[in-house]
């Protein structure tokens, strides 16, 4: 059975029953500027920027939230189009605090690159901004509520992506806020610091407090890497300035973690600059520790589990390796046990 078509700037196009106008027009190569839809989650309509035309409709739609329907003639950039999607995008930075200067975002904002990208210059309108203070009682996620654009992003990857439900829309009108259960502070709430919300934040609304002033978007290099915590084996970005990251991302759509991160991989990487850090083995002797160099302290472990294996046999001895060690490293200890000492008695802290 051949497939339904629409028309999407007077090209056919075939779609699947449940694609939105968004969805087909994608797969078109059809840019679409959108700020509310989020992948994966339920489309909220939020925003209005992505709207169309569709012959025969009263008004412009969403079309993030509008069914791809048979026979649809859609027009996705008439002038039509691009007022009122101008005119939304003015209505946004009217509605709060958008000085881009002093934003944690400058450069990787969506909203900032849509009014360049449609020539606003200067707003019309004069807003009434967000009066509650930015939360930054917490040591990992910052909430400045002046930036926010409600765009409820974050309630849909809290609720839908990590299904962490902590967060939601709190309040009516000019004072509408995304707000925790009892709009209590994220510390005393039931977020547990996936960091989600901030991963998917389009504006400077929600930024990782760990990376303030350590750089903007484009003057760091972005390394792509695997979660050394657990077996899954998460895809991540390390945003790195001057030898330093500055902060972690999750890799959008890549597998297993198609954009998502637990707290411990987005935010447990102070260890990688810690000054605690130890630089030289340690030998204890007498109960004290003293530094030593690596070839002695090798030799003295070679020596002594020799030992116990001659007397006690290789299970007498096992081994733990840390999940802050690079994978290769804990591949290497496995191969040490199994292959070497000859034992199957090796674990790893945060084995799945
Ligand atoms: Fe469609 Fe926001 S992206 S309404």
């Amino acid at each position: 059975m051949s497939k339904p078509t629409l028309s999407l700037d007077g090209k056919l196009a075939e779609f699947s029953p449940g694609q939105t106008i968004l969805d087909v027009a994608r797969e078109q190569g059809i840019d679409i500027p959108t700020l509310c839809y989020l992948k994966d989650a339920t489309p909220t309509g939020a925003c209005r920027i992505c709207l169309v035309e569709v012959k025969g409709a009263r008004t412009l739609v969403a079309s993030c939230a509008m069914p791809a329907g048979n026979g649809m003639v859609v027009q996705t950039d008439t002038p039509e189009v691009r007022k009122s999607r101008r005119l939304n995008i003015e209505l946004l930075l009217a509605s709060g605090n958008h000085n881009c200067l002093t934003c944690e975002k400058n450069g990787d904002c969506k909203l900032q690159a849509l009014a360049y990208a449609y020539g606003i210059t200067d707003i019309r309108f004069s807003g009434q901004t967000q009066q509650y203070p930015a939360e930054t009682d917490n040591p990992l996620i910052v909430r400045d509520f002046s930036r926010c654009i409600l765009c409820g992003r974050c309630v849909q990857a809290c609720n839908e992506l990590q299904v962490n439900q902590a967060i939601g829309y709190g309040y009516r009108g000019a004072k509408a806020k995304i707000v925790t259960t009892g709009d209590r502070p994220y510390n005393d709430s039931d977020c547990v610091f996936c960091g989600q919300c901030v991963q998917v934040c389009p504006v400077g609304a929600l930024t990782e407090k760990k990376a303030k002033g350590l750089g903007r978007s484009y003057e760091m290099t972005k390394i792509r890497t695997t979660c050394p915590y657990c077996g899954v084996g998460c895809q991540m970005w390390l945003h790195v300035k001057d030898g330093r990251i500055a902060k972690v991302t999750a890799v959008e759509d890549a597998q297993p973690n198609r954009g998502m991160l637990c707290v411990k991989g987005r935010f447990g990487y102070d260890f990688i600059h810690s000054p605690e850090r130890l630089t030289t083995p340690l030998i204890k002797e007498d109960g004290e520790f003293r530094q030593a160099s690596w070839d002695e302290a090798l030799n003295l472990v070679a020596t002594r589990l020799k030992a116990i294996k001659k007397k006690h046999g290789a299970d007498a001895i096992a081994g733990v390796s840390c999940a802050r060690s690079i994978n290769e490293d804990s591949y290497n200890m496995q191969k040490l046990f199994r292959g070497v000492i000859g034992t199957n008695n090796i674990d790893h802290c945060a084995r799945t």
